[in-house]
């Protein structure tokens, strides 16, 4: 549970970023808590992430991700959360109050061949890049305004860690 931060370390960017990889060396580099939260919201409804659009739709799955956010924000140090959040009005709204957002970004291209296969992600499955990029391009002003700093996630998890805590801590 939330060990010696007050507000989360919010890791947002577009889906196959590398949010999660990134989130869980942060936790262990600093002994801090961490929770994926796709991964929570799983857990706590007991169900798949596409049987959860199947079932309540798109917008259905963006009131649990709005409801686990704010339960997550209270309980964990680091967060990482899906790159459709910014899309769910209430979530945007919450997220633009916090302070410590960091904004993992890379080359579309890698981000497409990594997510193009991945039956579990119902907004990247059997879409081409190029509707890939038009879904980027409709988030990428709202990563924008609510990130604190924006890292290029191509970059070596070491360095990552290194550029983020010196940003947070302002050494
Ligand atoms: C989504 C991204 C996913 C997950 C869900 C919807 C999106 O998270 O929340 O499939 O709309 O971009 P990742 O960014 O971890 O893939």
């Amino acid at each position: 549970m939330k060990n010696n931060i007050l507000e989360p370390i919010i890791l947002i960017g577009f889906m196959g970023t590398g949010k999660t990889t990134l989130g869980k060396y942060l936790a262990k580099a600093n002994h801090l808590s961490y929770v994926d939260l796709d991964a929570y919201i799983v857990q706590q409804e007991n169900n798949t992430i596409p049987d959860i659009f199947e079932q309540l739709g798109e917008g259905g799955f963006r009131s649990l991700e709005y409801k686990y956010l704010t339960e997550c924000i209270d309980r964990f140090d680091i967060i990482s959360t899906g790159g459709g959040i910014i899309e769910g009005e209430k979530s945007y709204a919450l997220l633009k109050q916090q302070t410590k957002i960091i904004w993992l970004d890379c080359d579309l291209t890698i981000v497409y061949n990594r997510i193009k296969n991945d039956n579990n992600r119902p907004n990247a499955n059997n879409k081409s890049l190029f509707d890939l990029k038009s879904l980027y391009s409709s988030r990428v002003s709202r990563y924008n305004e609510i990130a604190f700093k924006k890292v290029n996630s191509s970059n070596a998890l070491s360095d990552l860690h290194k550029e983020i805590m010196k940003e947070l801590t302002c050494e």
